[in-house]
């Protein structure tokens, strides 16, 4: 039997920090590293920078357990290390479609120097195709003269939410590596997931970097392809809820990313398909995924459908309107902001004259330092005393289990706009409200 691999896994972010914790909770030594001591020293305390359900509590299993800690230092990571787990942020670029890889390329020359043995360097960032061979060149380069380094590729599908569980029982495993022994190391460094019947798709360095632009352009599309329905839903007084519904049952089609809406948003399907859309340019095969732009395209035309529905309420003018913005964060169960079209929504509105005020139950404080210009309140009930229009941005359960009655009570104006197809109409008329929903009569 081969010896158990030591990890490390370089960047602390939200993938990083999650596929650490769960690592050392299935039994690996692992040392996380990340450049900002802030986040060492909170993980280090046992505390996890971001929200993320069950996560903190893992975090002081694993602490307890004494198989995982954190360090700013490289060459610590260079020592302990048989497997390095690449997981920076790979932004979108400031004033391009392209994603940022500085951080990446930084991770990959900081550790470089200080690789001592035979080692396997695996990427996990989402990263344009063609970054994994361009880095398997530079950290050889750089490694001291007769250090042994392989590069795979190992590229990580988990949802906000649902982290822990979709690293303890992904749907799949794609190895992409260049040799018989870096397989070998990765089938050691996952042995209790595949040991649970994961599938493992082992491949090349491309393919692997694909798998995961071509996973989340997919469900991209899919989302834009039923919000593209709602919009001709809108234009013949059809329902696009009850067409979502009949097309699931199709089991070739089936019902997930098929919620039409408000779209998508978030840290990664937005940037992702920009990234990919300019990368296929770049690689002269621009055509071939020039639909991603478009998907792109009716995803923001949901967003400015939403200002007019909530425009249309108040009678054209929202000059000095009353607006309750329920949800800032891009999805439930998540403080996140990222491209949030919750927050996107608001923003329009307070600009157009409107007096917005946003409740959300977690993403508040990310929400205010962002965006300081918007009101915010600490509950619906309360944030919508005085409105003139409701408006649901993200489908929180608090949200979706207001009692329109109770809420009735406080407002001025008796009119929502479901923006996530989150409550029951025939609920909400009976108790007096003017309802609107995307792609509905
Ligand atoms: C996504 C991918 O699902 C995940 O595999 C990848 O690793 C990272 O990107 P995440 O960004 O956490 O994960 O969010 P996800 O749950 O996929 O939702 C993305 C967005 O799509 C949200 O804004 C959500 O509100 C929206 N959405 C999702 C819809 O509008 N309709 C749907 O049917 C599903």
């Amino acid at each position: 039997d081969a010896p158990v691999p030591r990890l490390t896994v370089i960047g602390t972010g939200y993938l990083g920090a999650t596929h650490a914790i769960c690592m050392a909770v299935l039994g690996y030594e692992v040392l996380g590293v990340d450049v900002d001591p802030v986040k060492v020293e909170w993980l280090n305390s046992g505390r996890v920078p971001f929200f993320e359900p069950g996560l903190p509590e893992l975090l002081a299993k694993a602490l307890d357990s004494g198989r995982l800690r954190f360090t700013t230092n490289f060459a610590e990571a260079g020592d302990f290390g048989d497997v390095h787990f690449l997981c920076v942020g790979t932004p979108q670029q400031k004033g391009s479609d392209a994603a940022d890889l500085r951080y990446v390329d930084s991770a990959v020359t900081e550790l470089a120097g200080h690789l001592r043995r035979r080692t396997l360097v695996v990427g996990k960032s989402t990263v344009p195709v063609g970054t994994a061979a361009r880095l398997t060149e530079l950290v050889q380069r750089l490694a001291p003269a007769g250090t042994d380094v392989e590069l795979a590729w190992n590229p990580e599908f988990l949802r906000e939410g649902y982290a822990i569980d979709d690293t303890l029982r992904p749907d799949r495993l794609v190895f992409g590596t260049e040799s018989a022994w870096a397989e070998e190391r990765l089938r050691a460094a996952f042995a209790p997931v595949i040991a649970r019947d994961t599938p493992v798709v082992v491949t090349d360095l491309s393919t692997a970097e694909l798998v995961k632009v071509a996973a989340n352009s997919f469900l991209a599309t899919k989302i834009s392809y039923i919000n593209a329905m709602a919009e001709v839903c809108e234009a013949t007084g059809a329902d696009v809820t009850g067409l979502a519904e009949a097309l699931s049952y199709d089991d070739r089609i089936g019902g997930r990313f098929l919620k039409p809406g408000l779209g998508f948003g978030g840290g990664c399907l937005p940037k992702d398909i920009r990234a990919f859309s300019h990368r296929a340019e770049e690689l002269g095969v621009g055509q071939a995924v020039a639909f991603l732009r478009e998907v792109d395209a009716i995803n923001k035309r949901r967003r400015a459908r939403t200002v007019d529905l909530v425009r249309e309420l108040v009678g054209g003018n929202l000059a000095g309107a009353r607006i309750t913005a329920l949800g800032a964060a891009f999805k439930p169960n998540s403080d996140d902001i990222r491209d949030a079209p919750a927050l996107d929504v608001a923003r329009t509105l307070h600009q157009a004259g409107a007096h917005v005020t946003v409740v959300d139950p977690a993403a508040t404080e990310n929400a205010r330092r962002t965006f300081p210009e918007l009101t915010y309140g600490s509950d619906a009930l309360t944030a919508a005393a005085g409105a003139d229009v409701v408006v649901l941005l993200t489908e929180w359960t608090q949200f979706r289990e207001i009692d329109p009655h109770a809420m009735a009570a406080v407002v001025s104006h008796r009119r929502i706009v479901d923006g996530r197809h989150a409550l029951n109409p025939a609920q909400w008329r009976a108790a007096g409200w003017e309802y609107r929903a995307l792609g509905r009569p």
